[in-house]
C-alpha cells in the first residue's frame, strides 16, 4: 500500500456560473484520492452549519430586496467561520484544502457585479480571512450564454426550479461577473486561467498539470 501523502496546500476553484467547476473538482479529487494525498474539500458560501445557514439566505430568490452591500458582509461573515472552523485548522494538520470559491469570488461578484468595488470588498474581507490565501487558484471560465444555460439545469436539480438568487441576474450582470473574472490577474497573485469550453477531460488536465508542478515545487 502506498503511503498517504501529507502536505500544507491551500487551493481554491473559482469562475463564473455553470463553468464546470463542479466536474473539475470531481475528477481532481478522484485524481488526488489515486496519489493517495490526504485533503479536505469545502465550498462556500457555507462549509460549516453555521455558514449553511448563511447560503440559505444568500441564495434564496425571495431575498430580492437584499443591498450589495449586505450581501458583501454575509459572504464574509460564512468565510470568516469557514476559515477558523474548517480551513485553517485542516491545514495545520497537513491537509491539502480544497475549497469551491473563495475571497476572489466576492472581490469579482461583490466588488465588481455589484459595483462595490474591488479594494473595498477587499479590506472588508482581510478581517474575515486573517491573511489566508490560497497557493494557487484556479479560474475556470465560459462565456456567459453556455455558462448559464449549463447553471440552469443543475440548479433545477438542486431544489431552486428557476434558478438561484444570483443566477436569475440578468445576462449583463453575469458578462460583468465574467469580464471582471479575466481582470483578476491585475488584483491577486498565482491565478491560473482556465478556458471551461472545452470537454472536462482537456480541461482536467491543464488543472493536473498546474497542481502537479505547483505541488511539487513546495
Ligand atoms: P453555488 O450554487 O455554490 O454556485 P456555483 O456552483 O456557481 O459555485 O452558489 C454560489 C453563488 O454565490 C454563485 O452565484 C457565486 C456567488 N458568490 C458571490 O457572489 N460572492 C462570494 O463571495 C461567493 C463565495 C459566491
Amino acid at each position: 500500500m502506498k503511503k498517504v501523502i501529507n502536505k500544507r496546500f491551500f487551493i481554491a476553484f473559482e469562475g463564473n456560473e455553470g463553468c464546470g467547476k463542479t466536474t473539475q473538482i470531481k475528477l481532481f479529487t478522484n485524481y488526488l484520492k489515486e496519489r493517495q494525498i490526504d485533503y479536505l474539500l469545502t465550498r462556500e458560501p457555507g462549509g460549516t452549519e453555521i455558514g449553511e445557514e448563511v447560503r440559505k439566505i444568500l441564495l434564496d430568490p425571495k431575498n430580492k430586496g437584499m443591498f450589495p452591500e449586505t450581501e458583501a458582509y454575509l459572504y464574509a461573515s460564512s468565510r470568516a467561520q469557514l476559515v477558523r472552523e474548517v480551513i485553517r485548522p485542516a491545514l495545520e494538520l497537513g491537509k491539502l484544502v480544497i475549497t469551491d470559491r473563495y475571497v476572489d469570488s466576492s472581490l469579482i461578484y461583490q466588488g465588481i457585479g455589484r459595483d462595490l468595488q474591488v479594494n473595498i470588498v477587499r479590506k472588508l474581507n482581510e478581517f474575515a480571512i486573517d491573511g489566508l490565501l490560497p497557493h494557487i487558484c484556479f479560474v475556470i471560465l465560459v462565456k456567459p450564454e453556455i455558462g448559464l444555460e449549463r447553471a440552469k439545469k443543475e440548479s433545477i436539480k438542486s431544489g431552486f426550479q428557476n434558478g438561484d438568487r444570483l443566477e436569475n441576474e440578468k445576462l449583463d450582470f453575469h458578462n460583468k461577473i465574467y469580464d471582471g473574472f479575466k481582470a483578476l490577474g491585475h488584483y491577486r497573485k498565482n491565478i491560473y486561467f482556465i478556458n471551461g469550453e472545452r470537454s472536462p477531460k482537456e480541461v482536467f488536465s491543464e488543472i493536473r498539470a498546474i497542481f502537479d508542478k505547483n505541488y511539487g515545487s513546495i
